[in-house]
């Protein structure tokens, strides 16, 4: 039961401040009885986990807290590595949750986030403009192909896609066509946890089964595992579309590897094909690379890898190397001329309060010059290379794969990934499965000799299993 979770990082024995008065058996009556249990106090005392004082906690992101493991206390970050409260350091292979793209409190970053706070740490952006946020979208229209050039900034990877979701929709209502309500999506796809992110990702999202019956209409591409798959996803795609084509107002994806659905990799020449069907239903084409953009994938964006240029283009998670938050929604000339006009109504009304916020901004305007520095494009360029090289000595692994910076493969079980990373993680290693698919995405820093000593460490704990 999910309230029970929430007893795992609190602290027991202390009488006075409860925050959860209609949760703790030891503070006054719930305010509504029988709305929810009660926690008891005796079982807490059992699995003490963290001092908060208070009965308070810290409830944790995709975490059941009832059965989770303690949590280590992070002091530092310095590199590749994390250091805990006691000094042990933990290589971070995920770059805590693929933001992390130049290395723990990289110190230009800091720096450049330091100036900015020190002259303006953030103003409304309606009706204000600033130099970080220019200088951001400066620098990224020179790197971007010249059609996408139309920022709309927000706060995170699900705030870049709502934003992306809401504009398609209102691309066309704008210009009187109501019934475009439906999106398409490749099956397996996770475009983040709002509402609209998880509607977009279908129904079939593991993640976010709880929620369907809010979900608007989606249809799923097939996701292909063979050449044979690829033609019958798409004949499916296009039986789906001559019935349906002119009610779906887009089509999202996480061009070349899907994240959460365990780095899956598919071909650009199948992505081509299906964007070419959606566009003979003047669909649009939206691109989320959160996951995918600075470099993951060894490209700037993986859409440079494709013939496609999207109409939308979501970017996040490393846009600022990984210090703070900010999302993006680019788009092209022919999204914003819909919403241009002398009639209010058409503007697009959605804005977030730390819309463009200025040291987000100057974060990644710094972590996108260092990006562009010829000794990280070697850098990204090596650890692609070691990917290929190890992977092809791993073996008791699956379906070996590495585009870029990111490497991943299968093992037996979900049990068996879990019982690697734990045996990694007690040798400093920190390794997030995804079911039964380990993989590796690193901060471009990390050095060869701590890559390999993954691989290895991986392979021995293989091998006594
Ligand atoms: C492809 C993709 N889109 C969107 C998101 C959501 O991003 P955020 O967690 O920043 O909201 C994620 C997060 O992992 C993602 O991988």
């Amino acid at each position: 039961m999910w309230y029970q979770g929430l007893s795992s990082v609190a602290s027991v024995g202390s009488p006075i401040e409860c925050l959860r008065k209609h949760l703790c058996v030891k503070c006054p009556s719930p305010k509504k009885p029988g709305l929810i249990s009660r926690i008891d106090h005796s079982e807490l005392q059992s699995r003490q986990i963290v001092e908060t004082g208070g009965c308070m906690s810290i409830w944790r992101p995709f975490t059941q807290e009832k059965t989770a493991p303690n949590q280590v206390k992070i002091a530092r970050g310095e590199g590749a590595y994390l250091l805990d409260e006691h000094g042990k350091r933990y290589l971070d292979l995920i770059s805590s949750w693929w933001v992390n793209t130049l290395g723990h409190a990289n110190e230009e970053i800091a720096d450049a986030i330091a100036f900015q706070a020190r002259s303006l740490e953030h103003v409304i952006f309606a009706g204000f403009s600033h130099e970080p946020a220019e200088a951001l979208c400066s620098s990224l229209e020179r790197l971007l192909p010249q059609q996408l050039r139309h920022f709309f900034f927000s706060d995170d990877g699900s705030t870049a896609v709502e934003v992306a979701l809401k504009m398609a929709y209102q691309y066309f209502a704008n210009q009187g066509v109501k019934n475009r309500d439906t999106y398409i999506n490749l099956e397996g796809a996770y475009h983040g946890d709002t509402f609209g992110a998880m509607g977009a990702s279908g129904s079939n999202s593991s993640y976010h089964a709880t929620f369907k019956s809010f979900f608007f209409n989606t249809y799923s591409v097939k996701f292909p595992g063979t050449l044979d798959d690829e033609e019958s996803a798409l004949f499916a795609l296009r039986t789906f579309l001559a019935k349906n084509g002119d009610k779906v107002c887009s089509l999202i994806v996480e061009p070349l590897v899907q994240g959460a659905a365990g780095m899956r990799m598919y071909r650009a020449e199948f992505l081509e094909k299906v964007v070419a069907d959606v566009r003979k239903y003047g669909i649009l084409v939206i691109f989320d690379e959160v996951m995918t953009g600075f470099f993951r994938t060894g490209t700037m964006f993986a859409m440079n890898q494709t013939q496609v240029i999207p109409d939308f283009l979501c970017i996040s998670k490393g846009i600022t190397g990984g210090f703070l938050p900010l999302g993006l929604t680019v788009s092209v000339d022919a999204v914003y001329e819909a919403f241009y006009s002398d009639e209010p109504s058409k503007a697009f009304l959605h804005g977030h309060s730390y819309t463009a916020n200025p040291i987000s901004c100057a974060a990644a305007v710094k972590s996108l010059e260092i990006l562009q520095r010829n000794n990280t494009q070697r850098d990204i360029q090596r650890i692609a290379e070691l990917h290929t090289k190890h992977l092809a000595h791993l073996s008791h692994v699956q379906n070996k794969r590495s585009l870029g910076t990111i490497a991943a493969f299968e093992v037996d079980s979900a049990a068996l990934a879990q019982e690697v990373a734990s045996r990694l993680f007690d040798q400093g290693i920190f390794i997030r499965p995804i079911g039964n698919t380990i993989y590796f995405i690193p901060p471009y820093c990390i050095s060869s000799d701590d890559l390999a000593r993954a691989y290895v460490q991986t392979a021995a704990a293989l091998r006594s299993m």
